[in-house]
């Protein structure tokens, strides 16, 4: 009898690092892995262009919960994801990252108890083991809403797959138990060293009139950052005194969208080319060809650290410590005269690429291997 896996993807971060771990399951007929989209995301943009893109097949099930409050959409996922859980009787459910699916698809599936029990480390089990792949990051900020489900989802998860060295300092510390902690690598850059060579090739930068080098690139998402609008438009204003040096090509998620129209902001050219979000491959050809990357997301500061492009995150504070060790990533903030001088170091002193350990293109490779160990399953 095949392995039931439910695999759980739900906004923009998350494909990118469900498709190796799809990929790797597909491989091994042990294991019969279907894919669950939530549809928290449910832009083309910023979903079906990655399911494209990165070859991703469609999803099996789709729960469709869209936008709402955190309350409103996490116990959407966790209704719809039990009779989800009821029918399909997976024996293991993966979720990745620290979205509101991790969360809520992890905290259905952990008070299930399956038709029929199986076999999860030499034990008898009538619940789905629960993986968590992306364990034990911590930025230490409780007002991030990603840090109370990063919390939460590996105090229930069976497996913690961490990414980097401080994901298994932090779930140690925590007093998790040596057997759940296992460091395999990083996902999303399996995703990234895939896609490279198709990016190399992109028409983008001329499509957008840009020469390599010559331009820094901006994302911005965080709540902390967006959702207040005077908050949003310090931050902006600041980053304009930037752009006069360096014109900034941002694309924009439709969280911060929403609040630059509500606040009336208006970002111009050419010092601004504000985008609508691009697709996997054509913001890595954008980010590989600048000369600075201005971030508040978690994975760009990977991605950079990778690509060897200097990375500048507007937060106080990072769930990623390698990137800032060991890689290009350097944190300020979001006061202007900080993020200046972090600019201007970035650009003095740029690091170089640098891959931190198992950051190497294999970490689902590993992770299936591994967790095919735990359910004693042999693989050929
Ligand atoms: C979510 C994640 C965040 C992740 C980010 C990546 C949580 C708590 N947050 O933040 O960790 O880094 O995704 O993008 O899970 N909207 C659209 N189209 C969509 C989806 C959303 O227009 O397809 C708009 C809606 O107005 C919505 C807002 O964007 O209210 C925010 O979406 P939401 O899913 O709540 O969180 P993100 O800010 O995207």
């Amino acid at each position: 009898m095949p392995i039931r896996v439910l695999c759980v993807a739900g906004a923009r971060p998350n494909f990118v690092k469900i498709a190796p771990i799809l990929r790797a399951f597909r491989t091994r007929p042990r294991f019969a892995a279907r894919l669950v989209h939530t549809g928290q995301h449910y832009d083309d943009l910023l979903s079906r262009v990655f399911f494209d893109e990165l070859d991703i097949p469609r999803p099996d099930l789709e729960l469709a919960i869209g936008s709402g409050t955190h309350a409103a959409q996490t116990a959407e996922i966790l209704r719809r994801f039990e009779a989800v859980l009821v029918a399909e009787q997976p024996h293991v459910v993966l979720v990745v990252g620290d979205v509101n699916s991790t969360i809520g698809c992890a905290l259905a599936a952990a008070k299930l108890f399956l038709d029929e029990p199986f076999r999860f480390r030499g034990a008898r089990r009538r619940r789905p083991v629960i993986v968590h792949v992306e364990a034990g990051l911590r930025s230490f900020d409780d007002d991030m809403p990603e840090e109370v489900n990063r919390k939460l989802t590996d105090a229930i998860a069976d497996v913690l797959y961490v990414s980097e060295p401080s994901g298994v300092a932090n779930l140690r510390r925590e007093g998790v138990a040596e057997e759940r902690i296992v460091f395999v690598g990083n996902v999303m850059i399996d995703t990234l060293l895939a896609a490279r060579e198709r990016a190399r090739g992109a028409p983008v930068l001329d499509e957008l009139g840009l020469r390599p080098r010559s331009y820094a690139v901006l994302t911005l998402h965080r709540p902390s950052n967006v959702d207040d609008p005077a908050v949003l438009a310090k931050l902006l204003d600041a980053l304009d005194r930037l752009a006069a040096d360096l014109p900034i090509v941002f694309p924009v998620h439709p969280r911060t969208r929403t609040r630059m129209r509500d606040r009336g902001i208006a970002l111009e050219p050419p010092r601004w080319r504000v985008l609508d979000p691009l697709g996997y491959i054509e913001f890595l050809k954008v980010m590989s060809e600048a000369r600075v990357v201005l971030t508040d997301s978690g994975g760009i500061q990977e991605e950079t650290t990778v690509l060897g492009v200097p990375c500048v995150t507007l937060r106080d504070s990072t769930e990623r410590p390698v990137t800032v060790d060991e890689g290009t990533n350097r944190l300020a903030g979001t006061d202007g005269a900080t993020i200046a001088a972090r600019v201007a170091e970035a650009l003095a002193a740029p690091a170089p690429a640098h891959a931190p350990r198992l950051w190497d293109g294999h970490a689902a490779e590993r992770l299936v291997a591994h967790l095919a160990g735990e359910l004693g399953v042999r693989l050929p």
